[in-house]
């Protein structure tokens, strides 16, 4: 049986995968790594520091692959000169999807409609998944608790079922996968594509410190806090790297506290080595393979 949904043909992957963005960690790298395995890796613009650092690093990305990438606005925590800058970047140098998050995406939509491109949007909730669907977003992404990052509080079971049955938009499943089972679960319960953030931090192409890496493959659930301590947002960290004393902090400056703080969500549960992108990428299709053999 062949692994893909409608969304992963229009977007020509091998896989029905997507490398989810992460803030300060995710890297060309992984955009080149990913990309070549067959799956649709992501990056925040905000990794490059400036405009001119982004279009370098894309360059150099479009210099090793012309397979589909993905970038990531986020857009309510960015200077709208700088997501402006960033999309004509997207725009000028083959930038297939867009991913917002935090903010309206109206806008985003309406100028990479225009160029043939597709935006995927972030939502934790129906609310949420409504207005990005009014919007006109391509997907959303449904972000369920447990995920890294930014997380929600809705069950993953009950969230992808939930968000596809209500919303004419397809829905893409974020939280917690890890493994090929768990892709699987997650194309059964109507999402078209997995995006997968905590698994591919213990990527060898990741930027993350080997420390970080290490602890992501050590940790489980319990080794993990839901809290809106560092950034003002709940999210998910490892417990061991997030001071007792914390105040919230709602200003761009808590941004900053992710350097120090890791992030990682519960599918650090079903993650025991680091690999390099593309043997993960295969892990995952031949478990799901299994999972589908096992069950038919
Ligand atoms: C370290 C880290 C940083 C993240 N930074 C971002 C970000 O900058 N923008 C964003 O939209 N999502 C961000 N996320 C969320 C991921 O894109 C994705 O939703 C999440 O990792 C999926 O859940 P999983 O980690 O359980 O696979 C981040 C997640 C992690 C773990």
């Amino acid at each position: 049986m062949k692994l893909d949904t409608p969304l992963s043909r229009k977007l020509g992957l091998k896989y029905p995968f997507v490398a989810a963005p992460m803030f300060l960690i995710s890297n060309k790298e992984m955009l080149v790594a990913g990309a070549e395995a067959g799956i649709l890796p992501c990056m925040p613009s905000l990794n490059a520091r400036t405009p001119e650092a982004f279009r370098e690093d894309l360059t150099w990305v479009r210099a090793r692959t012309d397979k589909p990438i993905g970038i990531n606005l986020t857009l309510g925590l960015t200077p709208p000169e700088r997501v402006q800058a960033d999309l004509d970047t997207c725009l000028a140098l083959d930038v297939p999807v867009v991913v917002t998050s935090y903010g309206d995406p109206t806008a985003v939509v309406r100028q990479l409609h225009a160029r043939q491109r597709l935006v995927f949007h972030d939502v934790i909730s129906l609310k949420h998944g409504q207005k990005a669907a009014a919007a006109g977003v391509d997907a959303l992404i449904a972000v369920a608790a447990g995920a890294g990052g930014h997380a929600g509080r809705v069950s993953p079971f009950a969230l992808f079922p939930w968000l596809a049955q209500a919303l004419n938009v397809p829905i893409i499943a974020a939280g917690a996968i890890s493994t090929g089972q768990q892709v699987v679960a997650s194309l059964a319960l109507g999402a078209q594509l997995c995006y997968l953030g905590t698994r591919f931090i213990a990527s060898t192409e990741c930027g993350a410190v080997d420390g970080y890496k290490q602890r992501v493959v050590d940790a489980t659930p319990e080794d993990i806090v839901y809290t809106d301590q560092v950034s003002g947002i709940h999210a998910n960290f490892l417990k061991s790297t997030v001071p007792a004393d914390f105040s919230p902090d709602r200003s761009p400056e808590g941004a900053k506290r992710w350097k120090d703080i890791w992030s990682a969500g519960h599918g650090v549960a079903q993650i025991d080595a680091v690999k390099p992108m593309a043997e993960l990428v295969e892990d995952l299709a031949r478990e799901a393979h299994d999972t589908l053999a096992r069950l038919a």
